[in-house]
């Protein structure tokens, strides 16, 4: 074994607000290095705009924000875990604060709060529409004060480290496989190396570049999911992929921008080119019903008459509410020309967030011991067949800390592996196969947005099956043969995320949540071959 081998005791891959909570939670308690593909604060968390829920005063209650969440889930929330996490939002809105996060009040020096779709009430703690950059500044503000953390950054973790790099043979049904720590390619060195750790969590975010429009900046790939999968981990709820309904209609920019559907809680309203308000021939709730609903009616009116977006009218919103609340989108919005006050924005839906993800119990632990996983990564239960607005954020700040109190109470229990060999270097660099892995990373998104989006068939789920079956074994080639790289490592998980989500979908014989097939309608709504929904 390599003695030059780096040994910590919570190794946590990602700097987002679950791998930043769970280390401040866990550094008195051992030596703590986290791994960051990108820049430190380079995250979907940095990005979150409308806040996060928390039930704070009355008229809320636990049980409203209970109800709402297990309403927005389609049935399929698991009930236990929902009490737990909005029982435990408030301590966790109080480890923010404590942290330095800073949420906007109003005169009487009360929460400043904001309503999203599926929200019974005001319950959302923001920072003007900023909120994730806000939480990512205070965080790692403590992080950088605190001795015992160490941040790689432009660390790109490659695969956990179980039995099977110790030359084991382990297939789905062993009885325990172990996480050992994580092979890590510094992308600045283009070196790779073995981490060994005694706990490792699993803090990898999103998946939204599995789609050729998403909100999600480009550090979102599905490489925690991915790696947990190929070390025969257990993923759940891929099917259930949330699209926001309102990005920036902008063709060719990605990231999307986001307009934050707290606009709509605050009066803003969805209208057709011709100014219609559509979104009541689909719920009474309008434009503030669940996101599932809007996104698919969105989707469905841009069909039956070909437009290319609909609009976002915030003309009712007060200019200097607009002004005080939303600064940095009335600042886009103005860069390209468009005033909210006066003009309608146009939005489109666009892939947002992963649901599913890598499965945990109640403390965050994966089916891998020692591998726990908290934030965008993990299943918990939380949000069933569909998110509600604003949950994430809570969920991932009590998942990190139901993980660390786990880790601490074991950590001296835990011994480091040994026999684990260096990194198999393999493969030459040819620039050649760069051009491939950017035509494949178009391909895979638009297999995904053309047959996997927000309506799906058996048709063009089997279409989409056979088209990623012949990416994967031509990038199964290319990385046997290619010295290792961050794209084409990013590429190769892309394509196992897109198969998760398939294949999830094709299990799923019923629409569901997010997961919206025209072979199995729901009662009561009939939905025709051509897109075009009509309600009975
Ligand atoms: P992230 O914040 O995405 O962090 C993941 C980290 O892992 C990053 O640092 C990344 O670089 C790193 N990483 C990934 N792969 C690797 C690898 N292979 N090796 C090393 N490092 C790696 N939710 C809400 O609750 N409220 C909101 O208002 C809200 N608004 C949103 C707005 C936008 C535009 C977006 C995109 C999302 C929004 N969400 C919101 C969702 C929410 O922001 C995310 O679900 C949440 O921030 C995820 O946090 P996380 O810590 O799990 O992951
Ligand atoms: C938004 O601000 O609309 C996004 C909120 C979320 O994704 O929870």
């Amino acid at each position: 074994m390599n003695t030059e081998i780096r040994k910590v005791d919570f190794l946590i891959i990602g700097s987002g607000i679950a791998g930043l909570s769970y280390a401040l939670k866990v550094a008195s308690f051992g030596k703590v290095c986290m791994i960051t593909k990108s820049d430190q604060d380079e995250s979907n968390t940095k990005y979150a705009q409308g806040g996060i829920a928390a039930v704070t005063y009355q008229p809320d209650s636990f049980e409203k924000h209970i109800h709402d969440t297990l309403v927005a889930g389609d049935g399929l929330c698991v009930e236990e875990v929902v009490k737990m996490v909005i029982a435990e939002a408030p301590e966790r809105i109080k480890d923010l604060i404590e942290w330095g996060a800073r949420f906007d009040k109003n005169k009487s020096g009360d929460f400043d709060l904001g309503k999203e779709g599926g929200h019974s009430e005001n319950r959302i703690l923001h920072h003007k529409d900023n909120t994730g950059w806000e939480i990512e500044r205070a965080l790692i503000e403590q992080v950088h004060s605190h001795p015992n953390i160490e941040i790689l950054d432009h660390h790109f973790a490659v695969e956990i480290i179980t039995e099977h790099h110790q030359g084991k043979y382990i297939n789905s049904s062993s009885p325990e496989i172990n996480c050992f720590g994580v092979y890590v390619l510094n992308t600045r060195t283009g070196l790779t190396e073995a981490i060994l750790a005694k706990t490792t969590l699993m803090a990898s975010g999103g998946a939204g570049n599995v789609y050729a429009s998403t909100t999600n900046p480009k550090i979102a790939t599905g490489d925690g999911v991915a790696m947990v999968y190929r070390a025969k981990g257990r993923v759940a709820d891929m099917e259930f992929i949330q699209f926001h309904p309102t990005a920036l209609y902008e063709p060719g920019v990605q990231p999307a921008f986001l307009i934050t559907e707290a606009l709509r809680g605050d009066g803003a309203v969805l209208r057709s080119a011709a100014g219609e308000q559509f979104m009541l021939r689909y719920d009474e709730r309008g434009s503030l019903a669940p996101r599932d609903i809007v996104a698919r009616a969105i989707d469905n009116e841009l069909k039956v008459s070909g437009a290319d977006c609909v609009y976002l009218d915030c003309t009712q919103i007060d200019e200097t509410r607009l002004k005080n609340h939303f600064p940095n989108i009335l600042a886009k919005c103005l860069s390209i020309g468009i005033n909210p006050n006066t003009d309608f924005i146009p939005v489109v839906p666009a892939c947002h967030y992963m649901c599913g993800g890598i499965s945990v119990d109640e403390y965050g632990r994966s089916s891998i011991k020692n591998l726990m996983a908290a934030g965008e990564c993990a299943r918990t239960g939380l949000h069933g067949g569909n998110r509600l607005a604003s949950n994430s954020l809570l969920e991932a700040l009590v998942y990190s800390e139901r993980a660390s109190n786990y880790a601490i109470a074991q950590i001296n229990s835990i011994s480091f592996a040994e026999n684990i060999p260096e990194w198999d270097i393999k493969g030459t660099a040819d620039p050649e196969e760069m051009v491939l892995i950017t035509q494949s990373l178009k391909e895979i998104q638009a297999i995904m947005s053309n047959y996997v989006g927000i309506v799906r068939s058996n048709v063009r789920l089997q279409r989409a099956l056979d088209r990623l079956q012949i990416l994967h074994r031509e990038t199964e080639n290319m990385y046997r043969r290619t010295t290792l790289s961050t794209s084409l490592c990013e590429l190769r998980n892309l394509i196992l995320v897109g198969y998760l989500i398939i294949k999830a979908a094709r299990l799923r014989k019923e629409s569901r949540g997010l997961h919206y097939s025209i072979d199995y309608p729901r009662p009561g709504e009939t939905l025709l071959r051509t897109g075009s929904l009509e309600t009975s």
